[in-house]
């Protein structure tokens, strides 16, 4: 266990908006601040950052909790290496016991062995003999030994056991090797091969200069083409750029984006040190706002394929959801970056970076030139794809821009453009609206409840307990008259096994010495279960009735439902017998009363 000092002192120097505001773009509103929320892709921002409770609660995904959860979910760890983390960096060290430390070891010692593996790729590669193939490889392709140094790069050697034995000798172990995804595991004797063989090495450097996986290519045309390492405790493919450590010093003003590793090296090589890739997966919202955090613009160069143009439509849409300029660079002649550099040469690379269009131009053109513009039905079929696509576009002054450019390229009045735009983007509203109670019925109907499994067994004690856990939650006396038994609330009156949880915690850490802490719920909850309690929270601070006469008419609810549902098992026959006669006395009561 963590001790509680620690996890206050956290709390303390961590501020939550400072800290979010390092993944998030946060913009002030009110006393909260408001942002894209980074565990879901949005286009209006739904991911809410209170101060005042140091929380955070996204109303579309429904992640929340505190600073340490953000953390836990934005870097998927779990709670006490989410602390560590914290604690580095706002300089506190953390003593833990051994086993911890242990856990929290894993990241740095999977750098180690990554490092360790990189040089003997490297010295493979170098060895006159051993690396001849590699070697022989790259020079093909036009590197030479300095873009080959630069950028690390190597060779495994044809052989099932060379890089075990070197690794083993470092001190590695086998668990170490299978778990790095330097070795792949015998099905027959279980024991551990070289992953990588016969392949040119591509390391993965992550910004800090750690080595956090590899890629290696085949050096003829047999398949798999490139096999990557798998994400381990150190590295997710979805969250790291390859190159990014060397661009990141050239890119204030732009970066360009290719798909291949060898896109990026001949970029590089040809002076152009602001190229990155992905890590052979589609583009990533988690990478769209790591270039935020880089660079204002960013020039898409992906293969000229159907493929890759497919993709780079993908990426638009992900780049512009977290503001960034985008350009599209349109190679003719070649069909990646590389071959057109091969072919035509550094400047006249730079001089289509120049003419590169922005994506609406880019899309425009695509949707131009599948039509017959002469044929009026084709001009009316494109004018309405158009203004589909400009209906979707949030800001008004852009909307006008490009209503000007298809009105000249179609030659149409602008004003009829625009009253189209703006029938779509009624429409669009609409739709947009209607999905979301579709998903908000179907995700409590259907799919269940991930988080509360029992809520839909009943979904008025659910509410109920909703409305109780939210006013323990936020204020302490309600918490306080639970404790003083001046309101008859137990573990047993809770339906729900989450409710019952979410109560003996919050019971728990209330009546605990050093008292109530809501920093301290998270080492009792997982980071989807802290969402949902921040939702309570949520929920009860958005109401202004939150006096004690809710919190009365609502225990008494969660427990008539939950008589209601003894009734229905039969479990508890005498109760509901004892609450029959009950409601009889009471009628007669009123009658004589009357
Ligand atoms: P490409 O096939 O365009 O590769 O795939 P490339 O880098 O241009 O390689 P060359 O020029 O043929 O040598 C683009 C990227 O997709 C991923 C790799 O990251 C590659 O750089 N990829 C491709 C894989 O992960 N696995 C594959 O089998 C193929
Ligand atoms: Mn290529």
């Amino acid at each position: 266990m963590i001790s509680r000092a620690v996890i206050d002192e956290i709390h303390h120097r961590a501020d939550i908006v400072e800290t979010i505001s390092t993944y998030v773009t946060l913009k002030r509103a009110g006393s909260n601040f408001g942002g894209l929320c980074p565990f879901h892709s949005e286009k209006t921002p739904s991911f809410t950052v209170f101060p005042a409770t140091r929380s955070f609660y996204c109303f579309g995904c429904g992640a929340g909790g505190d600073v340490i959860t953000f953390i836990m979910k934005a870097e998927n760890l779990d709670y006490p290496s989410a602390i560590e983390l914290l604690g580095k960096r706002v300089g506190i060290d953390i003593v833990q016991d051994e086993k911890e430390a242990g856990a929290l070891m894993k990241r740095k010692r999977v750098y180690e062995m990554n490092l360790e593996a990189a040089k003997f790729f490297r010295e493979c590669l170098f060895d006159k003999t051993l690396g001849e193939p590699g070697m022989e490889y790259f020079r093909a392709r036009g590197l030479s030994s300095a873009v080959i140094k630069r950028f690390g790069l190597g060779y495994a050697p044809q052989d099932f056991g060379m890089l075990t034995r070197h690794m083993r000798s470092k001190g590695f172990s086998e668990e170490e090797l299978i778990s790095g995804f330097l070795c792949g595991k015998s099905q027959k004797t279980g024991k551990p091969y070289d992953y990588f063989r016969g392949r040119v090495i591509f390391p993965i450097i992550d910004t800090a200069g750690n080595v956090i996986a590899f890629g290696g290519r085949v050096l003829d045309d047999s398949k798999p083409k490139y096999l990557n390492s798998s994400d381990t405790p150190g590295f997710k493919k979805s969250r790291n750029l390859f190159a990014l450590n060397y661009a990141k010093d050239h890119c204030s003003e732009q970066l360009i984006l290719c798909e291949g590793y060898m896109d990026v090296i001949a970029l590089h090589a040809a002076g152009f040190q602001n190229a990155v890739a992905t890590l052979g997966t589609a583009l990533t919202s988690e990478q769209a706002r790591i270039m935020a955090k880089y660079t204002k613009k960013v020039i898409i160069s992906y293969d000229s394929d159907e493929a890759g143009q497919r993709a780079a439509n993908r990426a638009i849409q992900l780049l512009s959801e977290v503001g960034l300029e985008i350009r599209v660079l349109k190679l003719n002649g070649a069909k990646d970056p590389d071959e057109f550099i091969k072919k035509f040469g550094a400047d006249r690379f730079r001089h289509v970076l120049g003419q590169s269009k922005t994506g609406f131009e880019y899309k425009m053109d695509a949707i131009l030139s599948k039509y017959i513009l002469e044929n009026a039905e084709d001009r009316i079929k494109a004018s309405g794809e158009l203004c589909g696509i400009i209906a979707g576009i949030a800001s008004a002054a852009e909307r006008e821009v490009y209503i000007g450019k298809v009105a000249a390229a179609l030659s149409l009045t602008s004003d009829s453009l625009k009253s189209d735009v703006e029938r779509q983007r009624k429409k669009l509203y609409y739709e947009q609206r209607k999905s979301d109670s579709r998903e908000a019925v179907n995700s409590a109907k259907k799919y269940g409840d991930r988080i509360n499994l029992d809520a839909v067994k009943n979904v008025a004690a659910n509410a109920a307990e909703e409305t109780i856990l939210g006013l323990l939650l936020t204020y302490p006396e309600h918490r306080e008259a639970v404790a003083k038994e001046k309101i008859a609330l137990k573990n047993e009156d809770f339906f729900t096994a989450f409710g019952k949880k979410v109560f003996d915690a919050v019971m728990e850490l209330h009546t605990s010495e050093d008292g109530y802490d809501s920093a301290l719920l998270g080492q009792y909850f997982t980071d989807d279960e802290m969402g949902r309690i921040t939702k309570y929270r949520v929920d009860r601070g958005q109401l202004s009735e939150n006096g004690s006469d809710i919190l009365r008419v609502s225990v008494e609810k969660l427990k008539a439902e939950k008589l209601k549902e003894s009734e229905k098992s039969g479990e508890d026959k005498f109760a509901s017998l004892r609450r029959k006669q009950q409601m009889a006395k009471e009628r007669k009561n009123n009658i004589k009363n009357k």
